[in-house]
């Protein structure tokens, strides 16, 4: 067994800041570093840190080699009363997402459902960020994007689809919001980047290496294919994130998105957002009453042997949240290195001295 490594624990203020510092080093904009530096560290709050901080090396090396746009935003064009499409100038994923989920709740608000298609954007890291906007509105939501091939088709040994997640949400009364947020394999790649970054071994049943033996090596897990969950049922889902984010868009899609961590040409990734009101056939009140007994039903149903408590979707990250906006972000030496190392280079104060 590998030795737990020491952790450094950062304020969640001290990060954003930190990073909001190396995005605009960077060439983006004050307006869209803010919005970038607020996603990656709510995923680090939510338990998330695959799809935190610990992206901006990846991320920065795709501006460095003119990949990826870092001073471009996103344009909105509106196609029907509750139809709208962002193209995101292959800038970064997040403002295009955040400008098409602001959009789709306008539409909403108005008209009951607000449906936004983005093309030409990048890697969004957690979907939740983009459900948790929509629930910050009051809105239920749908979050779809696709991805670099990672997945074999389900009877197939090449990575073809994405491991791209599916997530939703829902508000709530008193209890807490529903959020899905999940990918389609039976772990998301970025748990495979962590392991590798953090010298830690992943469990057998996550991935194949490149001759298709399970494998406990993040390395040669990251030279094979991600396993889908659910045999044919995960390989089936990652086909239809490709459909309604990919092939709608007018973005790549079947195999021909770039990885995140691949500097050599642009992402071209596609999102699918949905927002729904939730009081369209009864009033609010009812609404939330609703959602919380289904919360009190889901968490209070009997437990299987072995199990002290069961939470809802998304209730885990929550307690997660809450916990490390008291403790701070944790990180190991080998990530603040690599932060800091990014802050050498565009001259800016490093996250630990
Ligand atoms: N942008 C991209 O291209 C991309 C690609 C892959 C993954 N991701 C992100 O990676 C993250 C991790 O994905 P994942 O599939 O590994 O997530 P996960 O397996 O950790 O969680 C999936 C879902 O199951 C719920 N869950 C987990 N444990 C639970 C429990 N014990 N009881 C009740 N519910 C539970 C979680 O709340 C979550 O909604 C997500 O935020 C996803 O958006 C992004």
């Amino acid at each position: 067994m590998d030795q737990p490594q020491e952790k450094i624990y950062i304020p969640h203020a001290t990060a954003k800041a930190f990073t909001q510092s190396i995005l605009t080093g960077n060439g983006v904009s004050p307006q869209n570093a803010k919005i970038i530096a607020d996603c990656l560290v709510l995923a680090d709050l939510r338990g998330v840190d695959t799809h935190g901080t610990n992206r901006i090396p990846s991320y920065m090396e795709r501006i460095r080699q003119g990949v990826l746009n870092a001073s471009a935003s996103p344009s909105l064009t509106q196609i029907t009363p509750v139809v709208a499409q962002v193209d995101g100038q292959n800038g970064f994923g997040f403002p295009a997402a955040q400008a098409g989920m602001a959009r789709a709740i306008e539409m909403a608000r108005e008209f009951g459902i607000g449906f936004v298609s983005v093309k030409h954007s990048n890697h969004f890291g957690m979907s939740a960020w983009v459900v948790q906007q929509a629930l910050d509105a009051g809105m239920m939501s749908l979050v779809f994007t696709n991805s670099s091939p990672a997945l074999p088709v389900w009877g197939g040994r090449e990575k073809l689809m994405g491991v791209s997640p599916l997530a939703c949400g829902a508000p709530a009364g008193k209890e807490r919001p529903f959020i899905l947020d999940m990918a389609p394999s039976v772990a998301a790649r970025g748990k495979i980047y962590k392991a590798k970054r953090r010298g830690e071994k992943i469990p057998n049943d996550w991935a194949l290496d490149a001759e298709g033996r399970q494998t406990d090596d993040p390395e040669a897990a990251l030279g094979g294919v991600m396993l889908p969950m659910g045999g044919p049922k995960g390989s089936a889902l990652a086909v239809m994130m490709d459909v309604f984010s990919g092939v709608l868009s007018g973005s790549a899609f079947a195999g021909h998105v770039t990885n995140p961590y691949d500097p050599s040409r642009p992402a071209d990734v596609g999102h699918f957002l949905v927002a729904i009101k939730p009081d369209l056939f009864m009033g609010l009140d009812d609404f939330k009453a609703r959602m919380d007994y289904l919360y009190q039903r889901v968490v209070g149903s009997e437990k299987m042997a072995g199990v002290d408590r069961i939470y809802y979707p998304g209730e885990i990250e929550q307690i997660t949240h809450d916990e490390r906006l008291k403790t701070g972000i944790p990180y190991v030496q080998a990530e603040i290195d690599a932060l800091n190392q990014e802050a050498e280079k565009v001259g800016v104060e490093k996250i630990v001295l």
